[in-house]
């Protein structure tokens, strides 16, 4: 029988991707279009070869006579991404620790000691050594753990007291400021009914919102006050101020049994971010606050005032400083799954934080065996690998390369430094193939969905913007998440707070979610937008564990400690959670 006519198409490797690949490595190339073909390496072109039929479209690139192939065969080759089969998960070693250290036994109920401040990681500070643990999925706490928690304090510490409780409220909100994913309020919930259940006299909750640099009337926690009012069935009162005679008279004039919330703690700009003392001993003054509940698991990453400074202010006056209900169980549930993951480990990175990710993406690679970069994260990741600006121009290959507006240049040599660290250590870096792109809205607010294409990830039209992974992207990922033991995501690839650009995240949430229940791999999604998107797709009941942390957990895989906690009362022992 006569084979269809066909091309040969050199695709690169993806970054990250060792060069050779492994020898039994299984190589796929695949096109925007959908289509799939066997690869084979070519070491003199230093690419994976692979044969498309003519007449296939692949992402506006049809190769119809091979009279026309050498222009065709670039075209295909800039738009196709490879896959290099990780090794099936029925061949694979053990579990065992990152970094190529073997599991002992189980861990013993004693805390451990201090971790010594040596190795430098997770912008300058400490981080904990890896874990010896054999059970990867492990989730009860370790007895030790519950006298560091705000359960295992003595009645007389909580009756009649005003407790002060750091709560993550950020949650995700519509363009019209409402609530649009409530689980980091459900969250916080157990904590300040457990005090008010003890006797408490009053709960202050602090919290910071969103990214102020001062005070910014349109990040105020006031419209919060009555949503966790909602989810703890009892009025919430809002002050709006975190510090100084405002509380102290509010706190004075509350009956008992009250929860206060405070404004937003980042309204103190740096003197909260770069963890002032004096910010610190005002947010929980001596007279005023008895005791210290840190309850943000989500902000527990931040060595900021309201999360290791307040502990420290309380710690060194005598006064309590404890995990909330919610930190211990997030801690216990995710510590020794991700000090120990079973791999081959997936992460995968999305979201619009760009200041912050980049640096956590260069940290990741060591531990995880591929990364994989969607939202305004990946586009801007692809800018910066393709050489230059991403408004249009020559990219890196030589060929036309545009990934649309709104790259930031400011990231691309920390989107570099990642890169280079995921070729050192071996770690495959995926980047978005294809995505859906759309030009600003002519009233300049919003954008105007109605004109968005999906197009290859470098070949956005001039003007528009990435908004959202195309299904070529998510398809990869899928692909990739079969091969994966442990899949950890945090951010979702797009802008899924806005439906029209919603699908990629969608897609992705649905990709993961029959992992556990399919195949037994750990999934873990963490963060308000990704979390929001998980429970929009209705599939938050089928991921392992869905974290109120995004950063944190990713922070923790990396085996980082965790300021916020590392500061509590046993809070190296809690910190060490991994070891
Ligand atoms: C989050 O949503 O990531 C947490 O609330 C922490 O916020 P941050 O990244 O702005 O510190
Ligand atoms: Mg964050």
């Amino acid at each position: 029988m006569t084979q269809p006519p066909s091309l040969l198409v050199a695709c690169p490797l993806p970054v990250g991707a060792s060069s050779p690949p492994p020898a039994d490595a299984l190589l796929t190339c695949r096109f925007p279009c959908g289509h799939t073909t066997p690869g084979a390496w070519d070491a003199g072109a230093g690419a994976v070869t692979c044969e498309v039929p003519l007449g296939v479209d692949c992402g506006g690139a049809r190769p119809a006579t091979s009279s026309t192939s050498t222009t065709t065969a670039a075209a295909l080759a800039a738009v196709a991404t490879v896959d290099v089969a990780l090794p099936p998960p029925a061949q694979l070693p053990a579990p065992c620790c990152g970094g190529g250290k073997s599991c002992g036994p189980p861990a013993v109920e004693t805390p451990p000691s201090p971790l010594p401040p040596t190795a430098s990681c997770c912008g300058g500070r400490p981080c904990g050594p890896g874990t010896v643990i054999t059970s990867p999925q492990a989730s009860t706490p370790p007895a030790w753990m519950a006298r560091a928690c705000v359960d295992g304090l003595a009645d007389n510490d909580i009756a009649g007291k005003v407790a002060w409780v750091r709560a993550d409220l950020n949650v995700p909100t519509r363009p019209d400021g409402t609530v649009a994913d409530g689980s980091r309020l459900a969250a916080a919930g157990p904590t300040i009914l457990h005090l008010l259940g003890r006797g408490a006299r009053v709960v202050l909750v602090a919290s910071h919102f969103g990214r102020p640099k001062g005070p910014d009337p349109a990040l105020s926690l006031a419209p919060i006050a009555p949503e966790l009012g909602k989810v703890l069935g009892l009025p919430v009162a809002f002050t709006p101020a975190s510090t100084g005679p405002a509380v102290a008279e509010a706190v004075a004039a509350a009956p008992p049994g009250s929860v206060l919330l405070l404004e937003n703690v980042r309204f103190h700009g740096g003197a909260e971010t770069a963890s002032d003392p004096a910010l610190a001993a005002a947010l929980v003054p001596e007279g005023l606050v008895d005791l210290i509940v840190n309850d943000a698991f989500g902000a527990a990453h931040r060595a900021h005032a309201s999360t290791a400074g307040v502990a420290a202010a309380a710690l060194a006056t005598g006064r309590h400083a404890v995990a909330g209900l919610l930190l211990r169980a997030e801690l216990a549930a995710l510590g020794r799954t991700l000090c120990c993951p079973r791999r081959p480990l997936l992460a995968i990175v999305g979201g619009a934080k760009l200041s912050s990710k980049a640096k956590v993406v260069e940290q990741l690679v060591g531990h995880a065996d591929a990364v994989c970069l969607g939202g305004a994260l990946g586009t801007t990741f692809l800018a910066a690998l393709g050489g230059g600006g991403g408004g249009g121009g020559e990219g890196g290959r030589g060929a036309s390369f545009s990934v649309g507006e709104g790259v930031e240049e400011a990231e691309f040599p920390a989107a570099r430094a990642a890169a280079a660290a995921a070729v050192r250590a071996g770690t495959r870096l995926v980047l978005p193939v294809d995505v859906v792109a759309a030009p600003r809205a002519a009233s300049g607010a919003g954008w105007d969905s109605a004109r968005a294409v999906t197009c290859p990830a470098t070949a956005v039209p001039a003007g528009f913007t990435a908004l959202d992974a195309g299904p070529a992207t998510v398809a990869a990922v899928r692909a990739l998440a079969s091969t994966a033991w442990t899949v950890v995501w945090n951010g979702p690839f797009g802008l899924s707070e806005e439906p029209a650009f919603a699908a990629g995240t969608a897609g992705l949430a649905a990709a993961l979610a029959p992992l556990a229940a399919a195949r037994g791999v750990t999934t873990i999604v963490g963060g308000g937008h990704s979390v929001a998107a998980v429970n929009v797709a209705g599939v938050a009941a089928s991921f392992s564990h869905v974290s109120t942390g995004g950063e944190t957990t990713l922070e923790l895989l990396e085996g980082c400690v965790l300021p916020g906690v590392a500061a509590l009362e046993e809070g190296p022992g809690l910190a060490g959670v991994c070891d």
